[in-house]
């Protein structure tokens, strides 16, 4: 039986519509780089292209690609040489400068002469002089091959080009990195006459994944190593600082305690972990289960506060 294909549902557009294609290849996510050479009266000639490839190692080969529309079109269909900067984050406006028809491009930018008189881009992400070793016309452009005679690379980012316009990944890596807080959720587990610790002197602990509720988070965790406990109150959030959030809950067993030892409560204060903040929180615990009224302290790993506290049990 015959099928009837939406052309629409598929987003299939007609080949003759060279606007739709431009987008469709502008989907594809690239670097920016400015390709310059010397026209014949010795000027340096320059253009954006986010054409370029690299293409062997072994010679060291790459391309890019020139269109005619170009007003250096010719010279560099003719050019012996040719050099390619891959522009660096933050290098937003040279690359708009070289994309436009501004008749003193090098005027306005800062660019170095190197190998054969190539001009390059200066504060580049990295950058290349080739000879040129085939120039083959394929349709309103040009694919520019060139052999790699010199080379250079530093550890900037190198910008981004896409649909959207410019992005700059290293600045939004930095700025996730910046923003993204770990959480780890921790339990203090008592009997009403000890507290049950790791190994390490630590309360059980669990690193929280960022899209996860911190207490079902600990209770998976908890559950995963045989631990059998009901968690009540939140006992403490605290910064730890470049290590992030720590939340302790409270919670009683209920069942089985494997990998975890026993320690008496009233000598908490004494037991000399190496956190100091953890440090105060169970001298606090000792002190407060004393008088068995139990606050809540939010602050950081030396200052904060401590509220009342209300158990219920979850
Ligand atoms: C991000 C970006 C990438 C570009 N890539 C190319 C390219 O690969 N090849 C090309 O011929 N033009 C490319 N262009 C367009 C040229 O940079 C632009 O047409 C050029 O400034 C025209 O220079 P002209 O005024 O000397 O003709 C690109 C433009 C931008 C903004």
């Amino acid at each position: 039986m015959p099928y009837l294909i939406s052309i629409k549902a598929l987003g299939l557009v007609m080949l003759s519509d060279p606007k739709a294609l431009r987008l469709a290849f502008g989907r594809f996510m690239t670097g920016v780089t400015v390709v310059t050479t010397l026209n014949d009266t010795g000027e340096p000639v320059g253009f954006t292209a986010n054409s370029f490839t690299s293409v062997s190692l072994d010679p060291p080969l790459l391309l890019v690609c020139p269109g005619q529309h170009l007003s250096s079109f010719d010279t560099f269909q003719s050019a012996k040489s040719f050099g390619v900067s891959v522009l660096s984050e933050g290098q937003e406006a040279v690359s708009n400068l070289f994309a436009s028809s501004a008749e003193d491009r090098f005027g306005q930018s800062n660019w170095i002469t190197s190998v054969d008189d190539i001009p390059l881009i200066s504060d580049r992400a990295a950058g290349f002089v080739c000879r040129t070793s085939q120039a083959i016309p394929a349709g309103d452009h040009l694919v520019l091959i060139g052999e790699v005679i010199h080379f250079d690379s530093t550890e900037n980012p190198g910008l981004g080009y896409g649909p959207d316009g410019y992005f700059a990944l290293g600045k939004e890596r930095k700025a996730e990195a910046h923003t993204a807080v770990q959480t780890r959720a921790s339990v203090l587990l008592d009997d009403g006459h000890n507290l049950f610790l790791t190994a390490d002197d630590n309360l059980p602990s669990v690193i929280v994944a960022p899209d996860e509720s911190p207490l079902r988070a600990l209770k998976t965790a908890l559950e995963g190593a045989g631990i059998c406990a009901k968690l009540n109150v939140v006992y403490a959030v605290y910064d730890e600082g470049k290590n992030g959030r720590r939340i302790v809950f409270r919670g009683h067993p209920s069942g089985a305690m494997p990998t975890l030892s026993a320690h008496a409560i009233d000598g908490l204060g004494s037991l000399a972990v190496k956190d100091s903040a953890l440090q105060s929180l169970l001298t606090r615990f000792e002190n407060e289960h004393k008088a068995q009224n139990f606050g809540f302290y939010i602050g950081n790993e030396s200052a904060g506060d401590v509220l009342p506290a209300i158990e219920k049990v979850m």
